[in-house]
């Protein structure tokens, strides 16, 4: 069985590497690579697949999935520029990719173990990742 909860934030980035000049930059990044940042209306879905624990009928909690998103991700990334006020995207480029994979392991430590986590992060109406750790 197969659960899900869903959440939103905002956030700006710039899509680009220190070590390549703006004119690759802009090649590679297009118009994410605008040295002034943009904005993108994040929606993730988080997934748990698990038996149903036939004390509760519940594979989980859904509030509990809730408080975790909450306090790992919305908390860490709603709001912010992710180049310049989240560390962990330093020195990674925060493309949708790496924010799902970032997003997958902070959730993962904080989640049953014997539910397998499986990710999707929306960056925009038409562009979604998945991840499910490998
Ligand atoms: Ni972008």
């Amino acid at each position: 069985m197969k659960v899900s909860r869903r959440a939103t934030f905002n956030a700006a980035h710039r899509l680009f590497r220190s070590d390549w000049t703006d004119e690759q930059n802009s090649q590679v990044f297009g118009k994410c690579s605008n040295p002034n940042y943009h904005g993108h209306n994040y929606v993730l879905e988080v997934w748990l697949e698990g038996d149903i624990n036939p004390e509760t009928g519940y594979v989980i909690d859904l509030k509990t999935v809730k408080d975790v998103i909450n306090s790992e991700i919305s908390d860490r990334f709603d709001h912010r520029n992710l180049n310049l006020d989240c560390p962990e995207f330093a020195e990674l480029n925060p493309t949708a990719e790496n924010i799902a994979l970032v997003s997958w392991n902070l959730l993962r430590a904080k989640l049953p173990m014997h539910l397998a986590l499986t990710i999707k992060l929306w960056e925009t109406e038409n562009n979604c990742v998945e991840y499910a750790g490998n």
